[in-house]
């Protein structure tokens, strides 16, 4: 669906300049788009990629490092800046004993499926969005044909078909059933029949070796997700920080997965970083705590300018949650593929915290001194992709407006993301301007990320400013020499305002930190 519709906004009071109407793109080509213009601007990068690059794995050019960095910080204030959250930076690598406590040794699994022909390797929850919905029904007809003798496993089958929201998948994974049916479907990738192995469990987890010698002994893993190096600390933070219930613990990083199949840019990758909070509390004060942090989350989203209609909850069903969760709620975002979560909100009960005290042998307990009473407390856990939330705000930005007739690329961002805050322009290269935009920029760049740009046409260096997501422009003009005053150009409305040069700092910071434009 595409909308259209005319801009009114004078924010400034002033004259806008150019006469413009929006168009805001929601079709399947903007990924396409917004690939190619993270590479020609230098936000991301196929990793790797004169070797012709390695799947699921990214890098973040010029100003993709800034974005994230901006997301990461506005996400480290917004959780630390408070007095009973706590930061962590706990290593990567973890004594292997925590994978088994966290389950993730025994349950970090997707089932799949390979291709004896070709060697493709499918994800069996994903494996039916690849088969149409005619040929799942035959292959089903033809197994429940096979089977119409043996009670057992019909009765087996009509179960699955009544309350599974994914049938073909349950069917696969079951031994028996999934042998019989899987010769009834072709392979997606080259449509030879019969070819499939058997469903088997992998586990997403990387693993290496610590020290010299390659063997069991020397096992470890690249942490699957940030949430253990906290729990592992909890007590350390809690005595440290001498904090009493509720607190949380705060942590960004790496975070490693082996998916089986990436896909969709930064939105499925083998490595990428999370913005995780535990946050420990009584247990009976569960379900007030769970529903406080859904609100704050989302409204986190909304308050760095994301379209809250792009956004809504998911909640999971029971029989879909985590084996550590009482309760789930994504956060999801709409992709033009689809809606996908950024964000998990997860009530872990004492889950973790039970577990690492019965695999390590200390006690995970906290002593209330106001009731007089060790327990082990219970975690509302928020757990936020800082490049998924990355990828959503450079889409959730970007927008195609026809201006003058012309087409100007847009990339909307709050200017407290906004990867350069200002560009600097001297109109031209002559009577002074150079030297004297050289010097506001020199004064800006203690405190901003700033541009300096003196080449070509000034209604080109805005467009180049604008596909960049640039929130202002500061242009020194002829008036400049005669007043010392300069033009803020405002990147969304096109408004321009005049200002005395030694204002220039202040507005900005003002606008940046309050976005009253
Ligand atoms: N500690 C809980 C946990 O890790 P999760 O739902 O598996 O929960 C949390 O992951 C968030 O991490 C997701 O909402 C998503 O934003 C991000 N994430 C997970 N797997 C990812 C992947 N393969 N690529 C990019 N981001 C991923």
């Amino acid at each position: 669906m595409k909308f259209i519709f005319t801009i009114f906004t004078n924010c400034f009071k002033n004259k806008i300049p150019e006469d413009y109407t929006i168009e805001k793109k929601t079709k399947n080509d903007v990924l396409d788009k917004i690939v190619s213009l993270a590479k020609r601007r230098g936000f991301v990068f196929q990793s790797s990629e004169i070797y012709g690059g390695l799947n699921g794995c990214w890098d973040y050019g010029p100003l993709g490092v800034e974005l994230l960095k901006n997301i990461k910080e506005e996400w480290w204030k917004s959780m630390t800046y408070k007095d009973n959250i706590e930061g962590l930076d706990a290593s990567i690598l973890m004594h292997p004993r925590v994978w088994e406590a966290s389950g993730h040794v025994e349950n970090f699994t997707d089932p799949m499926i390979d291709c004896k022909q070709c060697k493709a390797r499918f994800r069996l929850d994903t494996f039916s969005d690849l088969i149409s919905e005619m040929k799942q029904n035959k292959a089903i007809e033809s197994l429940k044909e096979k089977i119409k003798d043996n009670e057992e496993l019909f009765t087996l089958t009509n179960d699955i078909l009544k309350n599974f929201e994914n049938p073909l998948e349950s069917l696969i994974e079951d031994p028996k059933l999934g042998t019989f049916l899987l010769v009834e479907l072709n392979c997606p990738h080259c449509g030879s029949k019969n070819t499939f192995t058997s469903a088997r469990k992998f586990n997403l987890m990387f693993k290496t070796f610590i020290g010299p010698v390659e063997d069991s002994g020397a096992v470890v893993y690249l942490r699957p997700e940030t949430a253990q190096g906290i729990f592992v600390n909890f007590l350390n933070v809690q005595g440290s920080a001498r904090q009493k219930l509720p607190f949380g613990i705060a942590q960004i990083g790496k975070a490693f997965r082996n998916e089986i199949n990436t896909k969709n840019f930064l939105f499925r990758t083998r490595e990428f970083e999370q913005m995780e909070m535990q946050f420990f509390i009584k247990p009976v004060d569960d379900e007030k705590w769970f529903n406080y942090w859904k609100t704050e989350r989302l409204n986190w989203f909304i308050s760095l300018g994301m379209n809250s209609d792009k956004l809504r909850y998911h909640d999971h069903p029971k029989n879909k949650l985590a084996h550590y969760a009482k309760q789930a709620t994504d956060i999801e975002y709409k992709f033009s593929f689809g809606w996908g979560e950024i964000e998990g909100i997860h009530n872990r009960t004492n889950f973790d915290l039970s577990r690492h005290e019965e695999y390590s042998g200390k006690s995970m307990k906290y002593f209330d001194d106001d009731s007089n009473e060790k327990f082990i407390p219970y975690i509302i856990e928020t757990s936020a992709g800082a490049s998924r939330s990355f990828m959503a705000f450079l889409i959730d930005a970007y927008y195609e407006e026809q201006v003058n007739n012309e087409m100007r690329s847009v990339l909307k961002f709050h200017p407290k993301l906004a990867p350069i805050k200002a560009a600097v322009l001297p109109l031209v290269n002559k009577d002074g301007m150079p030297e004297i935009a050289k010097n506001i920029e020199k004064d800006l760049r203690k405190n901003l990320k700033i541009f300096y740009d003196n080449k070509g046409a000034i209604g080109r260096r805005y467009r180049r400013q604008d596909e960049a997501g640039t929130p202002y422009c500061i242009t020194i003009d002829t008036q400049t020499l005669q007043d010392q005053t300069v033009t803020i150009r405002e990147r969304d409305s096109m408004a321009q305002i005049r200002i005395s040069m030694d204002k220039i700092l202040f507005h900005l910071l003002e606008r940046i930190n309050n976005n009253q434009d």
